[in-house]
């Protein structure tokens, strides 16, 4: 990795240009590893695998190059996200902070005093610097990892952007989507009941139609950022993106579908999914961290073009047992949304979020308030596990008080195990949210999940009647920082 040096950031703005200026950015700042001749059959998705389960949050993007079999330039990037720095550049937010819940906080401050921005119509752009139609199309042309062992398939889709649109508005979602590749013109498409995706494709299918779609493999991190975040409803992650630039995204039309597709996007693949066409899809290496066991029939995507530019960058992120590249990603953007939800619900001293990188996206969510009303910490606890951004497989929900920060789990824990009580301090929802990919799914697509209030008992707190904590006071910390320094610089 080069050496680090001090990237412009300038707070509260998006630096970066698209993907290949972030991955300028990204050297200068250290993080970036370029490896040349790792193969696509295994190795690439290994090596990030071994490079991220222990980084606790500092592994590297990695950029492949001359992957065998393949000419040099044609690229792979993955591992985008799995640090902090990397996240709060693409978000164009300060690069340093204390704890990790207070990046989650810029984010949801961020949010709060955005406007939504449309994307831009051009003419011109580098995605179109190669259009391949008809006996052309080829998705095997790029280096198309195989990334677990047990894969049954090259997988072209992971850290991607599926382009839909709802056939009753003008509403176009991005969803990160896996995609299989069955052959060079079809590829597979895996989105999961309740996904907005899917609601689309659902709704398409329920008249007869074919639906029209477009997959980014190669995009603005930003992009690929939102479109694996739960944003609400009818809200476009390019207009979402653009309030976040503060400027549109800028688009070209789409030859096949006439969808925005951006212009310095890599790689675009337009196709069409049509009702009652299906393929088995799977078993893949998944999110839990186990192959999912859902093998069935699948509709899948006839793809009518390609569109690419030069020395395309195909974007990758397989997923595995944690940790994985994306468990900060959806620590952050996640808890961001679940942040969001309990505000708009009106409940008061909200002060951080956390989806823990261990329990995969919302296995194990903890939220901070300053309890102020016996009931708020409950309160908490339902909407959050319910919200549309913690609902979907969820699993444990943690409450805890101002003076644990949700975002360390040691501090969690020792809430957890010293003001909770198992027998009154739990809730249990049952038949909630879930999928094929959770291994202990119930009949139906269900799953139960747990409540934990790990407050101090509201009418303790207020009658001062729970013990004092151990702890060395602000006051005493300053004054030995002040004397020790050296010592204690790392404190
Ligand atoms: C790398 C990666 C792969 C994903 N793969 C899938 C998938 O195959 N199917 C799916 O339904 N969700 C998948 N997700 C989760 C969705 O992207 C996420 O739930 C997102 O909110 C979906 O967008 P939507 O809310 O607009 O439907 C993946 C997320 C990531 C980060």
């Amino acid at each position: 990795m080069a050496r680090a040096e001090q990237v412009g950031a300038a707070e509260g703005q998006v630096t970066y240009r698209g993907l290949r200026d972030w991955i300028e950015q990204v050297d200068k700042m250290g993080e970036l590893l370029r490896i040349s001749g790792a193969h696509w059959d295994k190795e690439m998705g290994a090596i990030t695998h071994m490079l991220t389960e222990k980084s606790k949050g500092n592994a590297p993007a990695i950029l492949f190059d001359e992957v065998p079999g393949y000419h040099k330039g044609f690229r792979t990037l993955y591992g985008q996200l799995s640090s902090l720095k990397r996240i709060a550049l693409t978000l164009g937010l300060p690069l340093e902070y204390e704890r990790k819940v207070d990046l989650v906080k810029s984010y949801h401050e961020r949010m709060q005093n955005m406007t939504l921005i449309k994307p831009k119509f051009v003419d011109k752009g580098p995605i179109l610097d190669h259009l391949l139609e008809g006996d052309e199309v080829d998705v095997l042309k790029f280096p198309v990892p195989l990334h677990h062992e047990l894969d049954k398939a090259r997988y072209i889709g992971t850290a991607d952007c599926v382009i839909t649109k709802d056939p009753d508005s003008d509403w176009f979602n991005l969803g990160a989507y896996r995609c299989q590749v069955y052959d060079g013109k079809n590829i597979g498409c895996q989105i999961t009941e309740g996904k907005h995706g899917r609601i689309h494709r659902d709704k398409y299918f329920e008249r007869g139609q074919s639906m029209r779609v477009v997959v980014l493999v190669g995009q603005d991190p930003l992009l690929y950022l939102l479109s694996s975040s739960p944003l609400p409803e009818g809200i476009s992650e390019y207009d979402f993106a653009g309030g976040i630039r503060g400027k549109p995204i800028e688009v070209i039309r789409g030859p096949y579908t006439g969808f925005p597709i951006p212009a310095d996007a890599e790689i675009a693949i337009e196709g069409e999914a049509v009702p009652g066409q299906v393929k088995p899809e799977g078993p893949f290496g998944e999110w839990m961290g186990y192959y999912s066991d859902d093998v069935v029939p699948r509709p899948y995507i006839d793809v009518k073009t390609i569109l690419y530019r030069d020395k395309p960058i195909l974007t990758c992120a397989p997923q595995h047992k944690p940790v994985d590249e994306t468990g900060l990603l959806k620590g952050i953007a996640g808890a961001a949304e679940v942040w969001q939800a309990l505000e708009a619900c009106g409940i008061p001293e909200i002060l951080g979020v956390w989806n823990h990188e261990g329990a995969p996206a919302t296995r194990f969510t903890a939220i901070q308030i300053r309890q102020r009303y016996p009931g708020h910490a409950r309160q908490v606890l339902h909407v959050a596990s319910s919200c549309q951004a913690g609902a979907y497989n969820g699993k444990w929900t943690v409450v805890v008080d101002d003076d644990i920060d949700a975002s360390d789990l040691d501090q969690v824990l020792w809430a957890m195990s010293t003001r909770f009580d198992p027998v009154t301090d739990i809730d249990i929802i049952q038949k909630a949210w879930s999928s094929g990919r959770d291994p202990t799914v119930l009949p139906g697509n269900f799953n139960n999940r747990i409540l934990i209030d790990a407050c101090i008992p509201y009418d303790k707190k207020l009658r001062g009647k729970f013990p004092p904590v151990v702890d060395v006071s602000p006051e005493l910390r300053a004054k030995l920082k002040a004397k020790w320094g050296k010592i204690l610089a790392s404190t």
